[in-house]
This record gives C-alpha cells, sequence and structure tokens, in this order.
C-alpha cells in the first residue's frame, strides 16, 4: 500500500479472488481475466511472498457480488494510524466497503476513523507517499473534493499533499508509479510529466522506466530489504536490482487483465 513508510508494513489486509472475477472492471491494462483458477492461484503466490518477507496477512472472505473486491488498497487509507475511509470513485465498488472497514475498526480499535461524505469521491490507489511527501492523482475516480478531504488530514499530520493530473490512458496513480523504498519513485516516460513530482527531499528521486513498462513500474517495497515486481519488466527489474533490492518476481498476468497491479491488492495497517 502506498500510504504507509516502509518500515511501518507490518500487518496486511487482502481479500480473496471472488468466482466472478471475470466480471472486474477492465478498461486500462487489461480486457478482463479469462482464469480465475490461475487469477486465484497468482492470488494465493501474492498473500504467501507476503508472508514469506514477514508480514502479518489476514484474507478476508471473496464477495461474489462485487468481482473488484480484491482490490482492498482503494478501500481505506490508511496513515499513522489515522484511517480515511474514501468513498470509491466507481459506484459499484462502494460496497466493497464494510467488511474492510469493519476489520479496520477492530485491528485499529481507538483509532479515530473518518468517513468521506458528499461528493466527495477517491479510491486509495490514487495515493503515493515518498517518505512523509504525498501525492495524489487527480483521476476518473479520485476527484477536488477528494483530495480536499485527504489534503485536511495531512495538514492535521504535517505531511505535504501534491497533486498529480493523471492521464485519460491510466487508472490510477499507483496504476503508473509506486515507491519501492522511502527514497525512489518508479515512473514510466510518457504518462507523467518530468516535474510533476516537483522538488523532492535531498537524497530522493524519481527514476524514470521506459513506458512499455508502465504495469511494471507498481512495485512493493518490504521493510527486509525485498521489493515485489510483476513479471515481465526488465528496465524495472534492473533498476531494483541495481538499488540493491532483493526482487521478488510473481506472475500477475490475470490481475493484471483487471487493471489490478501489485499494490492495489494489500492494504497495510
Ligand atoms: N478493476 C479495478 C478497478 O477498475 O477499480
Amino acid at each position: 500500500m502506498a500510504t504507509v513508510r516502509l518500515g511501518q508494513k507490518n500487518r496486511a489486509l487482502t481479500r480473496a479472488v471472488p468466482d466472478s472475477f471475470d466480471r472486474a472492471l477492465a478498461k486500462f491494462f487489461g480486457s478482463g481475466p479469462t482464469d480465475i483458477p490461475l487469477a486465484k492461484a497468482q492470488h494465493t503466490a501474492y498473500c504467501q511472498a507476503l508472508v514469506d518477507a514477514g508480514i502479518e496477512v489476514t484474507i478476508l472472505p471473496k464477495d461474489n457480488d462485487h468481482p473488484d473486491c480484491i482490490f482492498v488498497e482503494d478501500q481505506a487509507v490508511v496513515i499513522d494510524g489515522h484511517v480515511l475511509l474514501p468513498v470509491p470513485g466507481h459506484p459499484s465498488r462502494v460496497n466493497e466497503q464494510p467488511p474492510i472497514s469493519e476489520f479496520i475498526n477492530r485491528q485499529l480499535s481507538g483509532t479515530k476513523i473518518c468517513s468521506m461524505n458528499g461528493g466527495a469521491r477517491m479510491d486509495g490507489g490514487d495515493i503515493l507517499r515518498l517518505g512523509d511527501l504525498f501525492f495524489v492523482g487527480r483521476s476518473s475516480r479520485t476527484n477536488d473534493a477528494g483530495i480536499e478531504e485527504l489534503q485536511d488530514l495531512l495538514t492535521h499530520l504535517g505531511h505535504e499533499l501534491r497533486i498529480i493530473e493523471i492521464p485519460d490512458q491510466a487508472l490510477h496513480l499507483t496504476s503508473i508509479s509506486s515507491t519501492p523504498t522511502d527514497k525512489v519513485i518508479l515512473a514510466p516516460e510518457g504518462f507523467i510529466s518530468k516535474d510533476a513530482f516537483g522538488e523532492l527531499p535531498d537524497g530522493c528521486e524519481v527514476k524514470w522506466m521506459p513506458a512499455e513498462e508502465v504495469y511494471g513500474c507498481n512495485t512493493i517495497g518490504l521493510p527486509n530489504g525485498q521489493v515485489l515486481v510483476a513479471e515481465g519488466y526488465p528496465t524495472v527489474l534492473k533498476t531494483l536490482q541495481a538499488m540493491g533490492l532483493d526482487t521478488v518476481l510473481l506472475d500477475m498476468s490475470q490481475i493484471r487483465e483487471a487493471d489490478g497491479s501489485l499494490t492495489c491488492c494489500s492494504l497495510f495497517f
């Protein structure tokens, strides 16, 4: 998940692949999953990779009424122990949230949980964290009212927020970028303007990847020095290895068909 620092990634929530996964929304990277048993196997391998890295993983039961329910990252924003429950930007995904909010409520009892109201819309997949600097994508799923609510929370926490315009050919900010460490952003040429992230804190940088490896730019850095990477993106892989990270490759082909990336499938809290 994109809203926690590397050292805060101790526990993760995931959700099992529903039998209806072939009806998941698909418009950007894919045209819809075709092999649900393979999608389930890929998701199991993903959860196992997190467990193997020492993360405590909880898998919520599938919800066959919500084909996109595995993409838990979109449903809650957890920042430094504070929780903002967004109104998801696509109407078919709004009712995925209750089991996730109930779980978070139980796990983080005593934490103040805020919910978005009115016309505010946001998918958690539009938020990217680099250390204590935050970026939010203004996208087809995240509107200005949603961004304002995130801004209020980050102002309260003393963190800066910068807005990135998401091009029409992309779903979320994290569909096209990630922070494999607290100092590096991976982003594809041609999707985000070179100055979009602004001046970064000392020691931080954007590593620009070829446009054709856009999907590979979504990675999950872990506290043990590992980084989860989708199979098939050689420049991304070499870049991460050159940074001294221990790369763990995962086949994401069926999850990609539903426009899902690595970070979409987990919520760190
Ligand atoms: N299929 C993921 C999404 O559109 O939200």
